[in-house]
């Protein structure tokens, strides 16, 4: 009897050691095809690598940001997309964060949106030293990545600065749009206005804690819907990134931190 409950709790010490430790600093390369409502021909096999939530701060170490970056440069994509919430607690957090991030745009254009953390310490700050380091942050705008395809980013819809309107603008009718929003849950309203065929997000970080048969214990508001991986939502998809980073509690749990290399599919 004593045995057991020494096991039981070994094993339930052990997984909290694994999930604060382990786990966090453990990231995963997620590879994954995704469907895009009237993509033509040429871009069929057109890649983006997706970060998301990097969340640079006390939890969250530079090592663990290279990580991240060495990976998305492991492959060779078309373009780089990062959905925001770069730091967490202070904007100060966001020049190491850019250091980290400026192999990035080396090598490949890189489209950015902010996030509720980005807007919680100071927004304009964060977007001036991403921009610093060469990362194109799309704050209710839009880039034609090549022609006809278009990479559009609504600013943070939580804080209430997500313009859709303002977004789309500059995009001609003709084209196919891909649209960077931090919080999943706009999806809905993205693809009822049905001009975006893809939507990227992050903000759930998956939830941080998954647990078997039973899902995440806790989401953030406007991640609750769709809280990891690919969906369809009215014809349109989207994609919502784990991310890298976390905040508190500073745990995950089958629940990697990610990045992902997506291949867009003519559909
Ligand atoms: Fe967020």
């Amino acid at each position: 009897m004593l045995g057991g409950v020494a096991a039981v709790g070994l094993s339930a010490t052990g997984g909290a050691g694994y999930a604060a430790l382990v786990e966090p600093q453990w990231p995963a390369l997620d590879e994954v095809e995704v469907p895009v409502r009237g993509l033509s021909a040429q871009y069929d096999g057109f890649t983006l690598a997706h970060i998301s939530d990097l969340h640079r701060g006390l939890h969250v170490s530079i090592d663990a940001v290279d990580r991240a970056v060495r990976l998305a440069l492991s492959r060779t994509v078309d373009a780089n997309v990062l959905t925001g919430d770069y730091i967490s607690g202070s904007a100060e957090y966001a020049h190491s964060c850019a250091r980290s991030l400026a192999p990035l745009t080396a090598r490949r254009p890189t489209l950015a949106c902010l996030g509720n953390h980005d807007h919680w310490t100071d927004a304009d700050r964060v977007s001036r030293v991403l921009a610093d380091v060469g990362v194109t942050v799309l704050r209710n705008a839009a880039y034609e990545v090549n022609d006809g395809l278009w990479i559009a980013a609504v600013d943070d819809v939580w804080e209430g600065h997500a313009d859709l309107e303002g977004a789309l603008e500059e995009v001609p009718d003709s084209a196919t749009v891909v649209l960077l929003a931090h919080e999943p849950d706009y999806a809905d309203q993205v693809a009822s206005d049905g001009r975006a065929a893809l939507q990227l997000s992050g903000h759930s970080h998956g939830g941080q804690v998954w647990l078997p048969f039973i899902g995440p214990p806790v989401l953030p508001y406007l991640a609750r819907k769709y809280p990891r991986g690919l969906y369809s939502v009215g014809g349109m998809s989207l994609y919502v990134n784990r991310g890298v980073g976390l905040i508190e509690p500073a745990v995950r749990f089958n629940c990697r931190p990610e990045v992902a290399i997506l291949t867009l599919r003519a559909a």
